[in-house]
């Protein structure tokens, strides 16, 4: 028998009740006629008054089927029961095993791709996941989110072979280098043009020069515009590398804005896992000046989320606070 609709069973509550009202009617009635002590055996019990009995069937048409036998002695419940909750992520078996030996794209599978991991990340449900930890492709470094450690050195780091470098060793960490190298085949597949690299891996001691030269330059509020301070920049992770349009001679950091190359990243750096990390106009978020020359890798799967998603920045990517300014 099918279970009765909730209208079916209301309808079956009401004329229970009426049932139940008529008898204490009765009852009543024999109380004053019949005296007491039948009285007492006519009358419900005082808990019954409270309590919904069970249906009972019928001569001419079964009462449906419950699907849960009441119980009479119960309260009517007064909140809905609790939903049944979804394993957690984080003690799933594969996303354990990805954590403990595999590469942060498969950490990223074992989560359901690229959407799910950022969105369990972005809700909390994912812990296991820390937005910090250095070694990982989500890392998220910015003002608010020093290295750990300050001194942070990624390995294992190459170089990359199909890309020409304008300057420092262009070391990256691997898979970003390899990235990097198909990156750059498309761009000259495509006729748009060639890049080169004009900085990639930067060691905590060389950033302290940089951003102290850009302070002594420019004064500090320039400068951190500009620069991250010492144990806050991508570029220590090997995760980072600005690149320059060398179509002839290659040009400058502010002067690939505008330029053909900077136009195809915007719209191809995603499917080889890289994204412009400080865009136009997220400098309340970021805390930094437009940078269309430095790209951050995070991997092919989360930067397709990253594009497919219109994100601007990594941290609205992952639902964290903005980090416009140092916290001292
Ligand atoms: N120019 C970027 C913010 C850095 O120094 O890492
Ligand atoms: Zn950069």
């Amino acid at each position: 028998m099918p279970a009765a609709s909730p209208h079916t069973r209301r309808a079956h509550r009401t004329s229970r009740r009426v049932r139940l009202v008529r008898r204490r009617v009765l009852a009543v009635t024999l109380v004053l006629v019949v005296g007491a002590s039948i009285a007492t055996f006519a009358l419900p019990r005082p808990s019954d008054g409270e309590a919904e009995a069970p249906p009972s069937p019928s001569a001419t048409s079964p009462a449906p089927t419950p699907t849960a036998a009441p119980t009479p002695a119960s309260p009517a419940p007064t909140s809905p029961a609790p939903a049944p909750t979804s394993p957690a992520v984080c003690d799933d078996p594969a996303v354990v095993d990805a954590l403990a030996s595999g590469t942060d794209a498969e950490v990223v599978a074992a989560l359901g791709g690229g959407e799910a991991f950022r969105a369990a990340v972005a809700s909390g449900e994912a812990p296991c996941i820390d937005v910090t930890e250095a070694g990982r492709t989500w890392v998220v470094v910015n003002k608010r989110n020093a290295l750990d450690p300050l001194d942070y050195w990624p390995t294992p780091q190459a170089q990359p072979q199909g890309i020409r470098v304008v300057s420092g060793g262009g070391w990256l960490r691997a898979d970003a280098a390899d990235a990097l190298d198909e990156l750059a085949a498309a761009i000259v597949a495509d006729g748009v043009g060639t890049l080169g690299v004009d900085s990639a891996f930067r060691p905590y001691a060389y950033q302290v020069d940089l951003y102290n030269g850009y302070v002594a330059s420019r004064g500090r509020a320039a400068a951190d515009l500009r620069s991250a301070r010492p144990g806050h920049s991508e570029h220590q992770t090997g995760l980072a590398v600005d690149v320059v349009a060398c179509d002839g001679g290659c040009g400058s950091h502010d002067g690939f804005k505008g330029t053909a190359e900077a136009e195809w990243l915007v719209d191809n750096a995603w499917r080889f896992g890289f994204i412009i990390r400080y865009e136009d106009g997220a400098t309340a978020t970021t805390g930094y000046s437009w940078e269309p020359w430095h790209l951050r890798y995070i991997g092919v799967e989360l930067a397709e989320a990253y594009d497919a998603g219109g994100y601007g920045t990594l941290e609205d990517f992952f639902g964290l606070p903005a980090a416009p300014d140092y916290d001292a």
